[in-house]
């Protein structure tokens, strides 16, 4: 994928190297535009060398022969400006085209155009930027919000650079195919606590990364997409649509029970605890015993409920943490739960890694071996279930 970059001066320049770099990393083509106000604040040498790519400043320089805006501009799949300045947005909503930032991005033609605002926060909340970002908005431009917090000024408001994680997300929603268009898809991840007092709870080794792939893969594919998430030390997954925080097996049962009508596609990736004290002590229990009995009954079983509720247009995904006879047990758990797919895995390779090695497992019995990093395992996961839509 070619990715064009243009950087105009705002003071998050410094952030949009650490962006070229990331670009790389990702394996994609890179080529970057400067404006000159921006060259004052960092040399396009440092870009050339952390992007390993050509860097262009000016409309009049003689490259191969070639236009460079034109040439430039043909060649990018995406454009991504950032950070983009007041004057850089105002040019471009209103067709100026008096460098070669802004000269590119008017001869730029296809869908894939990104802009990061970033700038002091009175100078975003102008009504005058407001209207240019509408503008650009109605041009096609697709604008990733500002964040709020401290600025560089020592303000405090909107107008603050986004992550560069949030925006290389942002690239990969934009460039993936969208089969899960329409779709709705409910994904529950993580482990459950089941809490013995107030400062004690029962719990497991899960990490969640498997159901926040799952769940940031459902969003590129075009998903819309509610992930329910068990405590994880994780960062929740960018653009995924609503994401509701539980800590007990129950409290993640009611989540979906409310939710799960509404989804074409469940997938219950959770590590949800299958016992849970019968009380949780009011205050913190004291050592006064030589032997303490903590009596537990069993949790909701959600994979469970949903399998036997499920309409005829919903898919039920369920997960087996196996330490033995995996695909046996696993084929059994789609039987019990009435699921149309379990993901069946050796729960002691895939917890906490960020590979995983999964057989799918069909109600036909069919079985597909799935490996890769838990991104990909996702990707393709997903992928298999659109096919019985
Ligand atoms: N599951 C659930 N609610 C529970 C327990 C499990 O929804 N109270 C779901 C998990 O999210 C997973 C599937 O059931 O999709 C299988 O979980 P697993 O722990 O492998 O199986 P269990 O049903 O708990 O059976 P066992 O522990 O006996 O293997």
């Amino acid at each position: 994928m070619n990715i064009l970059l243009g950087v105009s001066s705002g003071i998050a320049i410094y952030k949009a190297v650490d962006l070229a770099s990331k670009i790389r990393k990702e394996g994609w083509n890179l080529k970057v535009i400067m404006t000159e106000n921006a060259t004052k604040l960092i040399s396009p040498v440092v870009f050339s060398s952390v992007g390993n790519c050509e860097v262009y400043t000016d409309t009049y320089e003689i490259e191969k022969g070639w236009i460079i805006h034109t040439e430039v501009s043909k060649w990018a799949d995406i454009f991504v400006i950032a950070p983009a300045t007041a004057n850089t947005i105002a040019k471009i909503a209103h067709g100026f085209a008096d460098n070669l930032l802004t000269t590119t991005a008017l001869a730029f033609n296809k869908e894939n155009k990104v802009i990061v605002p970033t700038m002091n926060t009175r100078m975003y909340e102008n009504e005058i930027t407001t209207e240019n970002i509408e503008k650009i908005k109605t041009l096609g431009w697709k604008v990733i919000e500002p964040e709020a917090g401290h600025l560089a000024c020592g303000d405090v408001g909107k107008g603050r650079y986004p992550e560069n994680e949030k925006i290389i997300e942002f690239l990969k929603i934009i460039s993936e195919d969208k089969p899960l268009s329409g779709k709705k898809v409910l994904v529950t991840a993580g482990p459950t606590r089941e809490a013995i007092d107030p400062v004690r709870y029962i719990s497991n080794h899960s990490s969640g990364k498997m159901g926040y792939a799952i769940a940031k893969m459902a969003k590129r594919l075009g998903a819309e997409v509610c992930l329910i998430t068990g405590p994880t030390c994780l960062q929740y997954p960018y653009y995924v649509d609503s994401i509701v925080y539980v800590e007990s097996a129950k409290e993640m049962f009611d989540v979906v029970l409310e939710n799960y009508n509404k989804c074409d596609i469940l997938i219950m990736c959770a590590a949800v605890a299958d016992y849970a004290p019968i009380e949780s002590a009011k205050e913190k229990l004291k050592k006064t015993h030589e032997r303490l009995i903590i009596e537990l009954s069993k949790t909701p079983d959600i994979l469970d409920y949903v399998g036997h509720n499920k309409k005829d247009n919903q898919i039920v995904v369920g997960f087996a943490a196996e330490t033995q006879n995996v695909i046996e047990n696993g084929y059994e758990k789609l039987i019990r739960k009435n699921a149309d797919v379990i993901v069946a895995n050796d729960a002691k390779i895939a917890m906490g890694s960020d590979n995983n090695q999964v057989y799918l497992i069909f109600k036909d019995k069919a079985t597909v071996v799935l490996e890769g990093s838990k991104e990909e395992v996702a990707k393709e996961l997903l992928k298999r279930i659109c096919s019985l839509l």
